[in-house]
């Protein structure tokens, strides 16, 4: 769970006029960026939750992460935190709320794929309560790389310390 506390932090829904943040992040972070075009569907798709989380102060986008929830199943689509700001405990705070809001709707089983490399990402989700259940075979195409396929079933959530 989160440690510490986040006072300088709120986590809100995921707008249009976060985009242009968003967007710089996005490209920062992934090998095949998301367009702001799937941004917006995702966004617009009814059984789509969007987050962003920001410093309360001047209200610069520090991350975000994308779901579906799919009776009762939730696929992580997309979660990222600008470079600069990693490591300090938002991308696990982001997450472990989400869960808390996907869980209060329903949300029994969580799913995501990820890259087999990112180290960084296994470890948190993981620590989140993920397991690895599977394997996706040169599932990244600009990279060949494997995905693996991680599950967390809320039973075994513990709940957000924060
Ligand atoms: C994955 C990502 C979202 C994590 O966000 P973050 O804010 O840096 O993560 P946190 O600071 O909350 O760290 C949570 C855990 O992740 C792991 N972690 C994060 N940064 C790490 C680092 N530099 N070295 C080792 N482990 C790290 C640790 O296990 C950490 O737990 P700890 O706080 O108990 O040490 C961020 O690294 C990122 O945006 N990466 C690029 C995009 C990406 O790969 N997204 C995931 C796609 S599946």
């Amino acid at each position: 769970m989160p440690k510490g506390s986040f006072p300088e932090v709120e986590i809100v829904e995921m707008t249009e006029r976060h985009l242009d943040a968003v967007l710089k992040i996005e490209h920062r972070s992934f090998v095949a960026p998301w367009s702001r075009r799937l941004f917006q569907e995702t966004m617009s798709f009814p059984l789509s939750l969007s987050l962003v989380i920001r410093k309360k102060v001047d209200k610069k986008v520090l991350g975000y992460a994308n779901f579906y929830v799919i009776a009762g199943e939730v696929q992580i689509l997309n979660v990222a935190v600008a470079p600069e700001e990693r490591g300090q405990g938002y991308g696990r705070l982001l997450l472990s709320r989400s869960i808390d809001i996907l869980r209060s709707r329903g949300a029994k089983l969580f799913f995501l794929e990820v890259r087999e490399g990112n180290a960084h990402a296994i470890e948190l989700y993981h620590k989140l309560g993920f397991r690895k259940v599977g394997r996706r075979r040169k599932y990244y195409t600009e990279t060949n790389e494997d995905a693996l396929v991680m599950r967390m079933k809320t039973d075994k959530w513990t709940g957000s310390t924060t």
